[in-house]
């Protein structure tokens, strides 16, 4: 029987970084789980992030999921190591992808980091940098606007560019080359972000770096599939709105859908 990865994210966000998956890992199977009914998560409590983060796991766990990506930069933020200690399977976030890859590019040791309040606030990227390379600095930023416009499907117009001018202006003065997008929406944004940013800026897209990960754990213990191994299978569940997820969704995959199942947690 083939066993599939199971991803979790706050809601929509976490596509981008499934995509990266499938893009990575086409013969995989895999089962996401988009906790709509409670996003957002960036400006929940860390207590309130673990509740969640647990639950969603214990979803996906009845799977027979042989791996669980946690898609959310705030729920990586908060409770990566409880949930690698506590469940019986491989655990990947994507705070230590994206950290890992900014310090290998940056020749300046200047690193900027956006994501949610809570990402933010947790250090959790902070803490990630500074414990392969102490004397590289870190600047951050919470944009938390960008999800909303992201949502709305404003990528590219006057609003957005004014929203990420305003964000990003003091990060950018601090002459960072490498900036984390530590959020699932913003890769989205990249072409923005950019043009704001300069081309001696590299963004750092944690869903991709992420997706490499999960491809060296999945090799590491002999279990990643190959197309060859037959047709993959990909299933969407969500707390809330499916239509909704279906609509929005498809804007962050490139594909469209053709089912999500509501779920109740609690059941
Ligand atoms: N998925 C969340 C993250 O990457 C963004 C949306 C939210 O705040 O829940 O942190």
């Amino acid at each position: 029987m083939k066993r599939a990865i199971g991803i979790f994210d706050s809601g929509i966000g976490g596509l981008t970084v499934l995509k990266e998956i499938l893009n990575a890992m086409p013969g995989e199977d895999t089962i996401y789980l988009g906790d709509t009914a409670r996003v957002p998560y960036g400006t929940k409590s860390a207590e309130t992030v673990m509740r969640y983060s647990f639950e969603n796991a214990k979803f996906l766990l009845k799977f027979d999921i042989k791996l669980l990506v946690v898609a959310c930069n705030t729920a990586s933020a908060y409770c990566l190591p409880q949930l690698k200690k506590e469940l019986p399977i491989p655990v990947v976030g994507v705070i230590e992808p994206g950290a890992k890859k900014a310090v290998e590019v940056t020749k300046a040791k200047r690193i900027g980091v956006i994501g949610t309040e809570g990402t933010i606030r947790s250090g959790a990227y902070f803490d990630a940098i500074k414990a392969i390379d102490l004397s590289i600095a870190v600047f951050t930023q919470p944009c938390p606007l960008f999800v909303p416009l992201v949502e709305e499907g404003w990528i590219n117009n006057q609003i957005v560019r004014l929203t990420a001018q305003t964000y990003l202006q003091d990060i950018k003065g601090h002459w960072i080359d490498a900036l984390i997008l530590g959020y699932t929406h913003y890769p989205l944004l990249k072409g923005v972000i950019s043009d704001i940013m300069g081309e001696n800026v590299m963004l750092i897209d944690s869903g991709r770096e992420t997706a490499a990960e999960v491809a060296r754990c999945l090799m590491d213990r002999n279990i990643l599939k190959t197309i060859s191994s037959g047709q993959s299978s990909h299933q969407f569940f969500v707390t809330d709105s499916p239509e909704r997820f279906k609509q929005v969704g498809s804007r962050f995959m490139g594909a469209s859908f053709n089912t999500v199942e509501l779920v109740n947690l609690g059941n």
